[in-house]
């Protein structure tokens, strides 16, 4: 085992800690809830889990909001929660990567209290501060990625600040030093704890053009989106100092790591492939994990999606570990997007392709957006922007485990509405039915443990034509091929795709059988994972 193995060759979790498991009847799931459920974890198969903010909030932003960087909010538990789910967490030979959050802070964390409190203020510097323009109004034309501009006038001490998301978010200013060195502290404290890595939060906008110049218009802007998409980024995102950055915050996590076990960095990008694997880093001194979302925002497509995984596999720098997502607490959920049965085929498509899966909460049971009535509403990004389908609670709605009262997510009034299907969608009914959804991922899962080639074997892009996907995944002289119909119609698979001695080791089919006869079709969004006779005992990784 290498120190990297577990972030490699495993996969993560995502728990939306709000939407998990509640234990004390608030409605609001909790760091206990989460331990209480760590058995579905390992029952599943991950290796690792991730958690959405937990830290003191005001819940402007559901845990995006920090107030204090370095302790629990008490709707989450306390510090001796947290390290009690540290602990079981590692009994179970699981890991644990918390949310870090650098762009900006609540509104009320002291350090902004005392920033706006008055210009000499010692911490005014930790902000991004700026007179009005020339003629009033605010520094330049930036945009809040939730509505309205990207500067707050502070009347009291007469300049604007800066928030990329709420005006409850200011922005901290990463160009000063104090900042940067307070936020390493941050995440020292946490990994003193025990935690075994980061996902950083919006991580390619934490610096901004030092002119503070106006971003220019979007040329493909397209009337009756979202109005912030009106100009390009081009001013606070992915400016060239955001790497040194991302080298210190490695550099910070790796002073503990050790030859048995490293700490990991993922970062939240959303930029084109060849700007993401910038972040990688110079001599892989970056990222270990810059989340790749293609399989979000890519045409759901057999040809689009083969053209990505070629290219990414061409572009990763070398020994960079490439990783895949299929969906998280800010996007339309995977089923919903591609309907039930197309969720199979793509359960399959994240488990098989070359690269760390990460899982959200859910979509193990082929969770779907739920529709929330405007009264019930609680995202900002709703509220902002109403009816233009950009909240995201659809997709946060409380985990579905079983017939109990709330699907048993919670004893009191859950937070935000379960989905209709409880009753019949849940962790509990699923385990008895070999054909759902999830004993689809758990037999995917195993698989993909018990097979090298999947896990870490190497990338081989096939040609099948069609709507069929096809890649083979190869390691040490094994050598398992991947299928994936796309298409609505049955799909006959070229027979020089199918390896000798054919047995079919994984169908998103429930009736597929597991010899092959005679030429292999695919029956419409059909997807199978073929190995030879011998691949069949599965070999421990
Ligand atoms: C990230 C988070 C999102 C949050 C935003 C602002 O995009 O994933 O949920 O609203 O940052 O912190
Ligand atoms: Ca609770």
């Amino acid at each position: 085992m290498s120190a990297d193995d577990w972030w490699k060759c495993g996969i993560v979790y995502q728990v939306y800690p709000r939407s998990f498991q509640d234990s004390n009847g608030d409605g609001i799931g909790d760091l206990d809830g989460i331990r209480a459920r760590l058995d579905h974890l390992v029952s599943l198969g991950v290796d690792a889990v991730w958690i959405s903010p937990i830290y003191p909030s005001p819940m402007a932003d559901f845990g995006y909001d920090i107030a204090d960087y370095c302790d629990i909010d008490p709707r989450f538990g306390t510090l001796d929660s947290f390290d009690a789910l540290v602990r079981e967490v590692h009994a179970r030979g699981l890991r644990l990567i918390l949310d870090f959050v650098p762009n900006h802070t609540s509104d009320r964390h002291p350090w902004f209290v005392g920033s706006r409190s008055a210009r000499g203020d010692p911490r005014r510097d930790w902000y991004i501060w700026r007179d009005p323009a020339p003629g009033g109004g605010p520094p330049n034309n930036w945009l809040g990625n939730f509505g309205g501009p990207a500067w707050t006038f502070d009347p009291a001490t007469g300049q604007y600040y800066a928030h990329s998301f709420l005006k409850e978010q200011p922005d901290l200013n990463w160009r000063n030093p104090e900042v940067r060195a307070a936020m390493h502290e941050v995440l020292r404290f946490w990994l003193r704890r025990g935690v075994d890595g980061f996902r950083v939060d919006v991580l390619s906008q934490i610096v901004k053009d030092a002119q503070f110049r106006d971003n220019p218009p979007n040329p493909d802007f397209v009337e009756g989106q979202d109005p912030f998409l009106r100009l390009t980024m081009l001013y606070n995102t992915d400016l060239p100092e955001v790497q040194p950055i991302v080298a210190e915050m490695r550099r910070v996590v790796d002073e503990f790591s050790d030859a048995r076990s490293s700490r990991v960095l993922i970062g939240e990008l959303y930029l084109p492939l060849e700007r993401l694997v910038a972040y990688y880093g110079l001599d892989a001194e970056g990222l270990q994990l810059p989340f790749n979302f293609q399989l979000i925002s890519t045409e759901w497509q057999a040809a689009p999606i083969d053209r990505f995984a070629r290219d990414y596999e061409a572009a990763l720098p070398p020994g960079a570990q490439p990783n895949w997502v299929l969906g998280n607490h800010d996007k339309s959920r995977i089923a919903s997007r591609v309907g039930p049965r197309m969720a199979r085929l793509a359960a399959m498509l994240l488990l098989t392709l070359r690269g760390t899966p990460t899982l959200y909460y859910g979509d193990e049971i082929g969770m779907t957006d739920v529709a929330i009535p405007a009264d019930e509403v609680q995202d900002p990004f709703e509220k902002n922007k109403p009816g233009m389908g950009l909240g995201r609670d659809p997709e946060r709605t409380p985990m579905q485990w079983s017939t109990a009262e709330h699907a048993g997510f919670t004893t009191g009034t859950p937070w935000l509405r379960l989905a209709a299907d409880w009753r019949t969608q849940n962790v509990e009914a699923q385990s008895r039915d070999p054909g759902s959804m999830l004993a689809l991922y758990k037999r995917l899962i195993a698989l993909r443990r018990a097979q090298p080639a999947l896990n870490r074997g190497s990338y081989e892009a096939l040609e099948a034509g069609g709507e069929v996907l096809a890649y083979a995944r190869n390691d040490e002289g094994q050598r398992l091929v991947v299928l994936l119909n796309f298409g609505p119609t049955p799909a006959q698979v070229p027979p020089a795709l199918v390896p000798g001695q054919p047995v079919v080791l994984a169908s998103t089919d429930p009736a597929r059988t597991e010899s092959i006869e005679g030429p292999l079709v695919l029956a419409p969004c059909e997807g199978v994972v073929i190995g030879s006779a011998d691949d069949k005992a599965p070999k421990a990784r």
